[in-house]
């Protein structure tokens, strides 16, 4: 598939995923949807030795700016929701994605852009990175998982805050809230949040992809989380990469892990 609004770079084994609409703030379209969901369900895991991905926005000015509002002028009831299961959908594949995603966030992250941070494993600020679920000003609630992952990652005290409020929230302010990892100067957040791809690249990728699971797993009702590291720890027992993680520590050598 080729990408109207996605570049895709390949910079050693970590994909960089601009979102590429500045002229509408990288808001996001059902194209653009459309191809964030071939990327992550289809091309992704395709990819060979993939350390990682980082999702930027394109130009200085916004990561993106929320869903196209322009899109919102035909929408009924039946639309609506049948365009929040899709967004919410394409945001699971980020989500439950096997190798960590991280949000490097170089300006507005609001309404549909939030809820994309939100999605990502990891997210590093610029210092001028405003984040918001703005749609209560248009007369609407985020769709797109807003209402749960804002409450998941801040709490609910504040998250009912600035749900209702729609004011945003900057950088520093979303670090003391846990909704970012890290804020960093700004134009450094691709650099930043590729430094901890490569760290975590070193990791043993079985692991990984299991702690991914075993985090979703504490949010899904359905699943009991400590029943499932049980299971997800006895599997990476089974590895190769768990044998030679042990052999390497005895032997005072740093692993050398094949993600088998
Ligand atoms: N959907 C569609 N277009 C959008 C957009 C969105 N979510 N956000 C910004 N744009 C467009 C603007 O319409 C404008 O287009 P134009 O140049 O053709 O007029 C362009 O991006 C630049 O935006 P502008 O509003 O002029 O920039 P600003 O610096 O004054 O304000 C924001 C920046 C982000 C505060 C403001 O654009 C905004 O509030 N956007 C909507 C945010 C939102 O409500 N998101 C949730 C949607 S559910």
């Amino acid at each position: 598939m080729n990408y109207e609004n996605l570049l895709v770079e390949n910079q050693e084994g970590i994909i960089l995923l601009t979102i590429n609409r500045p002229k509408a703030l990288n808001a996001l379209n059902q194209q653009t949807l459309s191809e964030l969901r071939h990327f992550f369900g289809e091309a992704g895991p395709k990819i060979s030795d993939l350390k990682g991905i980082v999702i930027t926005g394109a130009g200085e000015k916004s990561f993106v700016a929320g869903a196209d509002i322009s899109e919102f002028t035909t929408i009924d009831s039946a639309g609506g929701a049948a365009m929040a299961k899709n967004g919410q959908d394409i945001f699971f594949l980020i989500e439950r994605f096997y190798r960590p995603v991280i949000a490097a966030v170089n300006g507005f992250a609001l309404g549909g852009g939030c809820e994309l941070a939100m999605a990502c494993h990891l997210r590093v600020a610029g210092e001028k990175a405003r984040f918001g679920q703005p749609e209560v000003n248009l007369g609407i609630i985020p769709g797109y998982g807003g209402t749960q992952r804002l409450v998941q990652l801040i709490g609910k005290t504040k998250a009912t805050e600035y749900l209702m409020t729609g004011d945003m929230i900057d950088a520093n302010t979303a670090e003391k809230l846990g909704l970012v990892n890290y804020v960093v100067p700004q134009g450094e957040e691709v650099k930043r949040a590729k430094e901890m791809l490569g760290k975590i690249s070193k990791k043993a990728p079985v692991a990984i992809a299991k702690i991914i699971e075993c985090v979703n797993g504490y949010f899904k009702e359905d699943i009991d989380g400590f029943a499932k590291e049980v299971e997800e720890f006895g599997e990476t027992c089974g590895t190769e990469d768990f044998v030679e993680g042990a052999t390497a520590f005895l032997e005072k050598r740093k692993a050398n892990f094949k993600g088998k």
